[in-house]
């Protein structure tokens, strides 16, 4: 059951969906800045191809992805966000495909079946984030690439753990050092391309990883909870 095991922590993430399209708005307040990053996450995907959205929510990304021509399965814990994605495509279809699934657990996905992975604002949630990079690396064929963004760790320091303007919901959240991160890459077949600290000339609010699947197999999953 790839589901049971952060059954009670997603739980909140379907609460957060249903504040976030409530008339009085649940949305961060950093939520403006960090969706212009988005046109960036796409282009560093690549050419157009077969791409897995990591933990896509309400498919924001999925369908950026999809109108620049690559064709998307989106993958989400939260039914509520997935709801939320799936009646955007009824609205418009784009042919993107959405799975309830753990980013942590993707044994659907055959190996190597992806040219590549992009996953915005998932890791720091994720309790077992080494296991979502090595599954990532599992599914992306060598030569494909992966695209992590997320909350620049250094953002949360002196501030709550908890997202401001989630309306008191404590979203799972665990802050990580960078270096596990790129541990984690390096350990499960990635080959680090890119570091963008962004934006550049202030306090980073995101950092984006950018990465090569490389030939050689991925490790075994070893938890990183903390820093
Ligand atoms: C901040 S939202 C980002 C959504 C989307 N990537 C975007 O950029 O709009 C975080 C998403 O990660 C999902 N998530 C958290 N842990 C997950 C897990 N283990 N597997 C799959 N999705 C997960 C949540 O349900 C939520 O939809």
């Amino acid at each position: 059951m790839p589901l049971s095991r952060d059954a009670v922590r997603l739980s909140a993430w379907d609460q957060f969906a249903r504040q976030f399209v409530a008339p009085s708005g649940g949305q961060p307040p950093y939520h403006a800045q960090t969706n212009a990053l988005l046109p960036t996450l796409v282009a560093l995907v690549g050419r157009p191809g077969r791409v897995l959205d990591a933990g896509c929510g309400e498919g924001a990304v999925s369908r950026m992805l999809a109108d620049s021509g690559h064709a998307v399965i989106g993958v989400d814990s939260s039914v509520v966000q997935l709801s939320l994605a799936y009646a955007q495509e009824q609205r418009r279809p784009r042919g993107i495909r959405y799975q309830h699934l753990s980013v942590t657990d993707l044994a659907c996905f055959a190996d190597d079946s992806f040219d590549a992975v992009l996953s915005n604002q998932v890791l720091p949630s994720v309790f077992d984030a080494h296991a979502a990079i090595c599954e990532a690396a599992r599914v992306v064929h060598p030569g494909g690439r992966g695209v992590f963004a997320f909350l620049h760790p250094s953002y949360h320091v002196g501030r709550p753990l908890c997202s401001p303007g989630s309306g008191g919901l404590t979203l799972p959240f665990y802050n990580r050092s960078l270096q596990s991160y790129l541990r984690s890459l390096q350990n499960c077949g990635w080959a680090l391309d890119a570091l963008l600290d962004w934006p550049r000339c202030q306090r980073p609010l995101m950092v984006v990883l950018a990465a090569v699947r490389t030939a050689s197999s991925p490790t075994t999953s070893i938890p990183i909870a903390g820093w």
